[in-house]
């Protein structure tokens, strides 16, 4: 037996393949309709569409095909040619077909698409196959793959961190806890950061792109309680140095998705020129105080020491046309392991990176506490137990240094790269507290 070769039908339509080639591909039908004496389906695979035409006098294929129903997996033999009128000016003269599984009437349809409805979460397994869903997946890898570029083309080291932790990073509020074998006290994690600040010690510039989890009660736009995190960490680097790293981070993802994937970014309606400006370096840069000046001057009430919810960051970031970092946020506002200003103990050196359009934080990040002893106070200044962070405090013992890093939500950046309304979309299987399944 002869193995065919499958062309991928998003090859189909570059300038090379000439009218009347014979061709071998195989799918998942999208479209179909039936006439009397044709029929026209669209074969979908991981790379595109194409039209497909059954003329009734082609034997032994009409009676194969008048059956079809959508996502129907087929392997089809044909010639392409070259058609004005099928969709992006060629199609696929079927020869032959084999349809490898009738599939069973495909259970979304228009209505719900055009709704928008929970109903597309509840068979998110099979909405994935749109051509919407697709479009974010393949914008998502292409993030992923950014992300590692950029820091291995730098110098970081990639690390993995264990998911199941002892203690809280980023406050008790949001902790899942677990059964493990019956010991209390065990959690799902929250961050990477406290054994990325670890291994700086071995390996000076680390990160990590794994998933942290956030209890979080409220249903929003922007939270999931499993959400991916490209966290890093720099022995040695300053608030500035870190600050630096995060702005050319986030443009290298935006100029690597703008030039490889314009494809998808069009299919979501997403304005390629707004993201190209957006990314431009460097970012905006202001205090905390200058932001509270802001929003002041535009109505809010808010007090020096309040943090800023989703209405305060939208209304900030409409006053800019690019990302923009906060700078210097009241201790009582960030985690514990913040390192204080030391000429302003009562800010620490932290900053947050708000994305534009409204799309929120996308980065928390600054320098750690490296002194042992200003850690310890500040463990208890928080009314938590040193004796829970142990090891963490070890670190300030052998050899401490300055150091900072932050953490990217990878899934909020998506979301902002796509123009999406929904955090569960820039995520093929998202999780918030309705949702577990499927
Ligand atoms: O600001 P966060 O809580 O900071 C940390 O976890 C630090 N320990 C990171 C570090 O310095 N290594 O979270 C970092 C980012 C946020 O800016 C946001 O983009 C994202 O993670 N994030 C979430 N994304 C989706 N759903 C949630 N529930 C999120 N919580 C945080
Ligand atoms: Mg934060």
């Amino acid at each position: 037996m002869v193995a065919i070769e499958f062309t991928e039908i998003g090859k189909l339509f570059s300038s090379d393949v000439r009218d009347g080639t014979a061709v071998s591909i195989r799918g998942w039908v999208y479209r179909i309709r039936k006439l009397k004496d044709k029929v026209f389906f669209l074969l979908r695979d991981s790379s595109g569409v194409i039209q497909c035409v059954v003329d009734k006098n082609e034997e032994g294929i009409w009676e194969k095909v008048e059956p079809l129903t959508i996502e129907s997996s087929v392997t089809v033999k044909g010639v392409l040619k070259y058609d004005k009128r099928a969709p992006g000016g060629r199609e696929v003269h079927v020869k032959d077909i084999m349809v490898v599984h009738y599939a069973e009437p495909f259970p979304i349809t228009e209505d719900a698409v055009r709704s928008e409805s929970e109903y597309l979460l509840d068979v998110r397994h099979l909405w994935i196959r749109s051509s919407y869903m697709t479009s974010i997946l393949k914008i998502r890898h292409t993030v992923f793959e950014a992300i590692h570029e950029y820091f291995r083309k730098n110098g970081f080291y990639e690390v993995q961190a264990p998911m199941f932790i002892t203690a809280a990073v980023e406050g008790g509020a949001t902790l899942f806890q677990v059964d493990y074998f019956g010991r209390k006290g065990v959690y799902l994690t929250q961050s990477s950061q406290f054994y990325l600040e670890a291994l700086i010690y071995a390996l000076e510039k680390v990160y990590t792109i794994a998933p942290s989890f956030r209890a979080e009660k409220s249903r929003s736009r922007r939270h999931l309680s499993e959400f991916w995190h490209a966290e890093a960490e720099v022995a040695w680097y300053s608030l500035k140095d870190i600050l630096r790293i995060e702005e050319e981070l986030v443009a290298y993802i935006i100029k690597k998705v703008v030039d490889e994937r314009e494809k998808e970014l069009k299919t979501l309606g997403r304005n390629v020129d707004i993201l190209i400006k957006e990314s431009e370096l460097p970012f905006y840069r202001i205090t905390y105080d200058e932001a509270l000046e802001i929003l002041k001057r535009k109505g809010f009430e808010v007090e020096w020491g309040d943090d800023f919810g989703a209405d305060e960051e939208r209304a900030l970031v409409s006053e800019f046309d690019k990302p923009v970092f906060v700078i210097g946020f009241p201790e009582a506002c960030k985690a514990f392991y913040h390192r204080n200003d030391p000429e302003r103990p009562e800010v620490t050196l932290s900053a947050d990176l708000l994305a534009p359009e409204g799309y929120g934080e996308i980065i928390g990040g600054g320098e750690r506490i490296y002194d042992k002893d200003e850690l310890v106070k500040k463990i208890k200044r928080f009314g938590l137990d040193p004796k829970d962070y142990e090891w963490y405090i070890d670190l300030r013992r052998y050899g401490s240094v300055p150091h900072s890093g932050f953490g990217l939500g990878v899934d909020r950046l998506v979301m902002w790269i796509c123009g999406l309304k929904h955090i569960r979309d820039a995520i093929p299987f998202p999780r918030d507290i309705r949702r577990v399944y499927p």
